[in-house]
């Protein structure tokens, strides 16, 4: 199949995303080796995106935003195993965000991991999941969650941290959360115990403990300096205990752990965790709230939603849904 035209969001510059993000029209390759190449349908949009745009990880400009994307299949790449996956088959799998002129956010996207999007769940619910379900159920691989932890995930009402609660109840740890009001009563019902970040937060916790310390503590709120000695004095003084995914250059400093530090070979594969949860997903059992969908053409207010640090959900981009299907008003 030739290249085919295509609208992206992207960047030829770093910097602020409003101010260097931008729609362009060009040509998407066949798929790579190893990948299958998609119509759009929906794309989850993550504070990543925005850090890339910052020059988080410097590589070659311009990039494109959108690491969570479903789509329908339209080519598929050499060394892809035919019998996986056909031409027309909604997929949800992950784009490029390092090395790659396009990303997810576009009406057509290059897609390495995926597995399909199984019955009874939406697309647009798909295209939530993966890059919360890998960094959460990564980073509890990696700081050894067992059955009987107690764990503390502070900042559970963003998404990662809403699903890390999940992911660990499901292992069988005892979970405290902190969070805003919007989701309490949603991690309540999952199984956890939760209380508000912010002022008070070390006693508050302590109460919900009965004074006793925390095994572990994963931090998945935004960048909140100056939290992680409370996060660190719950877990007994002991900064191995305690993982960020934000806070890397004061949990360095500190001694504490961050996810991105320790990524090694071995971990649970992307393509298997996407699969789990969205089986589960699909059967009612993992669930993430949507905050608000938007139309392509929309995507600026999609950005400003999630740049406000308080988009309580995830925030979707529908490419190729408009028509089909309003976005969310
Ligand atoms: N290193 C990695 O691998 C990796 C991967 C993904 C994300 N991240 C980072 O992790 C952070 C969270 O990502 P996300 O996708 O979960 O974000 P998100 O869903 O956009 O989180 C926003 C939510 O966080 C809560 N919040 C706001 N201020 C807070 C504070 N001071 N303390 C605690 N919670 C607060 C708010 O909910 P409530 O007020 O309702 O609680 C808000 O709706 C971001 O900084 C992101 O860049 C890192």
């Amino acid at each position: 199949m030739p290249t085919v035209s295509s609208r992206v969001i992207r960047f030829h510059e770093v910097g602020e995303p409003l101010e260097v993000l931008r729609v362009e029209r060009i040509e998407i390759p066949d798929p790579p080796v190893g990948s299958v190449r998609v119509r759009v349908l929906a794309t989850g949009l993550n504070p990543a995106d925005w850090e890339l745009c910052r020059g988080f990880a410097p590589g070659a400009l311009p990039r494109g935003i959108g690491y969570d994307v479903a789509g329908s299949v339209e080519a598929i790449g050499d060394g892809v195993d035919r019998g996986s996956v056909r031409v027309d088959d909604v997929v949800l799998g992950t784009a490029d965000l390092f090395g790659q002129p396009s990303a997810g956010a576009a009406d057509v996207a290059v897609v390495n991991n995926w597995c399909p999007v199984p019955a009874g769940l939406d697309p647009v619910q798909a295209a939530t999941l993966p890059m919360v379900v890998q960094t959460a159920a990564w980073a509890l691989e990696i700081m050894g969650l067992e059955p009987g932890t107690t764990l503390l995930v502070h900042g559970a009402g963003g998404m990662v941290g809403y699903t890390a609660v999940q992911i660990a109840l499901r292992r069988g740890a005892q979970v405290i959360a902190t969070a805003g009001a919007t989701f309490t009563a949603d991690l309540e019902g999952f199984g956890a115990r939760v209380t508000r970040y912010g002022e008070g937060m070390v006693e508050r916790v302590r109460a919900l403990t009965g004074g006793q310390d925390v095994d572990l503590v994963l931090d998945t709120a935004r960048p909140s300096p100056g939290t992680l000695p409370d996060l660190i004095a719950l877990a007994g003084g002991d900064p191995r205990r305690v993982m960020t995914i934000s806070n890397h250059e004061e949990a360095r400093a500190l001694g504490a752990r961050v996810n991105i530090d320790e990524l090694r070979p071995g971990l649970t594969p992307l393509t298997a965790l996407i699969s789990q949860y969205a089986a589960l997903a699909a059967h009612g059992e993992f669930r993430l709230p949507i905050a608000k969908s938007f139309s392509f053409e929309q995507w600026r207010d999609a950005v400003r939603l999630s740049l406000s640090g308080e988009p309580h959900g995830k925030v979707v981009l529908l490419p190729g849904l408009l028509g089909r299907r309003e976005a969310s008003a």
